[in-house]
């Protein structure tokens, strides 16, 4: 009896290891349906970076405002989705992307922007797992840059940074600009 539950306790430890692994990271949802996005659709490379372990495990992008990054963003989403969402974000066939409204209002949040962006909406706007994850935060972070609608909606942003934002002038729109340095997160 005693030797059995032995037995138990040390397979109930065993079981936990894999689901403890699990528990660090967030889960991640479609849209539109609610499900569980398939994480494992990501390329293999450019998953583990720092930023992108950050942010699976926060949902905080640590690319956002971080100067030497936002040129790769900018690139990404010039690839990616300026076709439909224009070039900077001012919307075509796809909604605007520069301002404070959003259909899915967890576009206010960069875990729910990942998971539009990641997973996909509605009708042409498909899913992006094709992307390499640290190249989608860097995108998302260039489309944080792009915003100029009223800061205090932009909760994306800590407190210093929003104190540093410098608010987007789509009629005068500035490309990103050219990186001084490598692009590091700074210690999270
Ligand atoms: C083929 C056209 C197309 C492309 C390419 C595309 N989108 Fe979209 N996107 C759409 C359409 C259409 C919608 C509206 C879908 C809906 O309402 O469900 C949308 C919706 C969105 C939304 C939700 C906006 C909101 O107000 O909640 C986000 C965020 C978004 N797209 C980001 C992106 C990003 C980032 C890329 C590039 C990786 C991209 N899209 C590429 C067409 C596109």
């Amino acid at each position: 009896m005693r030797q059995g539950f032995k037995i138990a306790a040390v397979i109930s430890a065993l079981a936990l290891v894999p689901v403890m692994a699990i528990a660090q990271q967030l889960t991640f949802y479609h849209t539109v349906t609610g499900e569980p996005l398939p994480m494992d659709k990501a390329p293999e490379e450019g998953r583990d970076t720092p930023a992108v372990k950050h942010f699976l495990q926060t949902g905080e992008n640590p690319y956002n405002e971080v100067k030497n990054c936002l040129k790769k963003g900018e690139e990404v989403y010039l690839v990616a989705c300026s076709g439909c969402h224009g070039h900077v974000g001012e919307g075509k066939i796809g909604p605007g992307l520069n301002d404070n409204y959003w259909t899915y209002p967890k576009g206010n949040t960069d875990k729910g922007l990942f998971e539009t962006i990641f997973g996909g909406a509605k009708s042409m706007m498909g899913p992006h797992w094709d992307l390499q994850l640290d190249e989608t935060l860097k995108l998302m972070a260039w489309i944080r840059h792009f915003y100029h609608g009223p800061i205090e909606d932009a909760v994306w942003l800590t407190d210093s940074q929003k104190a540093d934002f410098v608010q987007f002038d789509p009629k005068n729109p500035q490309d990103a600009p050219e990186p001084e340095g490598e692009c590091e997160i700074p210690a999270q």
